[in-house]
């Protein structure tokens, strides 16, 4: 055993009481589980008006005569953007800084409110003039750069739902994504920069508009690095020529509760990505209530950052939209850990006084690997509360993270939340919690949630099925397009509650330990990857005739997608011959197919893949070899010597 396993498997009894002076300042007091569990609904009413300001007020809380289609606050009208820019600036904090923008060149923007008001306006002038109308779908396309946030709250701000795709995806991924949700605009850039080199953005827009994707009109595309773009004259825009030109002042479009806000792709079981559907009220509540209260942001004088990328939920939730609509001040970092050099984010939180971080635990592993004399070099004081998502914190990176980055006196938040939830669900609070290193603990005032067993009984303690029992404000409100998927994947497992996917341990305290994905998805640094997303790219190669991949457990980052490929037999002799070449160019296809992400670690060709008597892989199996343990029960399969050939063949 590697020292990193061992640590991995570090039991941490030790209970973290928040201190007088933090429990006394928190937003969230005790009295909210009360409120909450005494009246449910009611509750949520209450967050929705004292949080929100609607522009027609709701008559109706939940409207759940029609499971598992939900409908919240549904007769009320409102604008997320207004609510996340305008109504800060009618209160008198225009000046107030919105957003400090890092880039990674050591480029730097503070825009206040009111400038964000004039982008946002600006950018929602352009969209309705290329065309874009209350409804229609817009694609986002960029690198963690302050249009990214401006293009979804322009987006918002006239009701057109934005469907973002990270920018490390391919173009291949980002055509199928742009046709299923039938953009009309792609919002892009030249490119961005990463570890210190330029990388381009627009050829991938341009090769997915080649390819198909013939919804969309217009291409919006942002200058950030200068590079040589291609241009498709009447097609493309310049965004800063398009927004100089554009009035700087725009009315909202005041649009239902229930008009639908944003689809966001995510990996499921199958090889193709669902667009996940969230609406405007219901969204917008429990995202500005979370924020609220499990980061405990004083607005005036919290500066917040959120590490994570636009292009995933928690992009969408915890930088675009809690932060603003509690008018919040944020760092927006462009880059990564180590560019210019290892200790670049803590030079960041010195630089901008952060007082609240909130990261995934691969990142603090990774620091760890680095060593706890880079970020002692900075100044980490201004930090007061630290949160951590994605996936699970194992006991050894939380207590690390507690002491180095958070100088033994910041509470820790572990947030479990999913695409699907909009928000987060289950974490501590700080000012109440006793922390209890690797566990989510309890579901927030407001959240009903359980641990099921097989049979969909509620377990008292003990390990089984995450579930949610009642709808919540900001839950998905379908797959975009599909709306049996939606029913079958989350509502059929345990007829009448929402089934999260993940295994969980609930002990005796009432406190939830999650415990990885139950289903075929990874957690490759916390970010979701479908392994049939991955084998489906694999056999799409013309020289594979079979794939079978899983997600083995990495220290870093959690687990890395490991493949097991059997070979079209004509090309078998290739594969003999120079198998390492094969596999790298597998590996490659992969890139090409869904992105960088996605890439195998380990290519394997095999001759064989272990399957039952009905044809099903057995993952398990190849999970004991990708992690290097001795091989585990044959009995099921079809031909029991397929794990021998296996084993032997990689061997050899
Ligand atoms: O398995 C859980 C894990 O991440 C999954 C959701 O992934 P995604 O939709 O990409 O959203 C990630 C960011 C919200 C969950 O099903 N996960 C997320 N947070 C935690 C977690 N696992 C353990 N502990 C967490 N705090």
């Amino acid at each position: 055993m590697t020292s990193e396993t061992q640590d991995n498997l570090l039991h941490e009894e030790r209970v973290f009481p928040p201190s007088p002076e933090f429990a006394a300042q928190a937003n969230a007091q005790p009295e909210l589980y009360e409120r909450a569990a005494a009246d449910r609904l009611n509750f949520w009413a209450e967050q929705a008006r004292d949080l929100v300001e609607w522009q027609t007020p709701f008559t109706e809380t939940l409207d759940w005569s029609n499971p598992p289609f939900a409908r919240w606050f549904g007769d009320g009208k409102l604008n997320v953007t207004y609510n996340c820019v305008d109504r800060h600036v009618e209160a008198g904090h225009g000046d107030r800084v919105a957003i400090h923008f890092e880039g990674e060149p050591g480029d730097t923007l503070s825009l206040t409110y009111r400038e964000l008001q004039d982008q946002v306006s600006r950018a929602a002038n352009v969209l309705q003039s290329l065309g874009v109308q209350t409804g229609d779908r817009v694609a986002v396309y960029l690198p963690m750069i302050p249009e990214a946030v401006i293009a979804l709250l322009a987006c918002a701000r006239i009701g057109a739902p934005h469907s973002v795709v990270f920018g490390g995806f391919s173009a291949e991924a980002l055509r199928s994504r742009i046709e299923d949700a039938e953009a009309k605009v792609v919002i892009t850039a030249d490119g961005g920069y990463r570890r210190g080199n330029p990388f381009a953005l627009k050829p991938a827009v341009d090769e997915a508009l080649a390819q198909g994707a013939e919804s969309v009109k217009h291409v919006l595309t942002v200058r950030r690095t200068g590079q040589e773009t291609a241009w498709t004259e009447g097609r493309d825009v310049w965004w800063s020529e398009a927004l100089a030109a554009a009035s700087d002042t725009h009315e909202p479009v005041w649009v239902d509760a229930e008009h639908p806000l944003f689809i966001l792709y995510t990996s499921g079981t199958t090889g193709k990505p669902k667009g996940i559907l969230h609406t405007t009220g219901g969204y917008l509540t429990q995202v500005t209530y979370s924020f609220k209260n499990v980061f405990d942001i004083k607005p005036e004088t919290d500066v917040f950052w959120c590490t994570a990328d636009v292009g995933w939920i928690t992009g969408h939730s915890y930088v675009a939209y809690g932060p603003l609509s509690n008018g919040a001040t944020q760092v927006l970092y462009e880059g990564t850990p180590d560019s210019p050099h290892r200790g670049r984010w803590w030079e960041i939180v010195q630089k901008y006084r952060v007082s609240i971080l909130y990261t995934a635990p691969t990142a603090i592993r990774t620091f760890m690997k680095w060593g706890e004399e880079i970020p002692a070099d900075f100044d980490l004081s201004s930090l007061r509360l630290l949160g951590s998502v994605g996936e699970n914190i194992n006991p050894e990176a939380w207590i690390w993270y507690r002491r180095v980055i958070g100088g033994d006196r910041c509470p820790i938040v572990d947030t479990w939340w999913q695409t699907e939830t909009g928000s987060i669900l289950i974490s501590p609070l700080p000012g109440i919690t006793g922390a209890r290193p690797g566990s989510a603990q309890k579901p927030l005032p407001g959240v009903v949630a359980s641990v099921f067993d097989d049979a969909g009984e509620h377990l008292e303690s003990g390990s089984g099925y995450l579930v949610l029992d009642e709808p919540w404000p900001s839950m998905l409100r379908g797959i975009w397009g599909d709306p049996e998927r939606f029913k079958e994947t989350y509502w059929s497992r345990f007829p009448g509650v929402y089934f999260a996917g993940d295994g969980a341990n609930l002990d005796h305290e009432g406190d939830i330990w999650l415990l990885g994905r139950v289903d075929d998805v990874m957690n490759v640094s916390g970010h979701r990857l479908s392994t049939a997303e991955i084998e489906s790219a694999l056999v799409s190669h013309p020289k594979v005739a079979e794939a079978a991949v899983v997600g083995a457990a990495d220290a870093t980052t959690g687990q890395i997608p490991v493949a097991f490929v059997i070979v079209r037999s004509e090309f078998a002799e290739e594969a003999a011959a120079d198998g390492a070449a094969l596999s790298e160019a597998l590996r490659a296809h992969v890139g090409t197919e869904i992105g960088a992400i996605a890439k195998p670690k380990k290519v394997m060709l095999v001759a064989e893949l272990p399957k039952t008597r009905s044809g099903k892989i057995m993952r398990r199996l190849l999970r004991d070899v990708a992690e290097n343990r001795a091989v585990g029960d044959t009995q099921t399969l079809a031909d029991s010597s397929v794990m021998d050939l296996i084993t032997q063949g990689l061997k050899s």
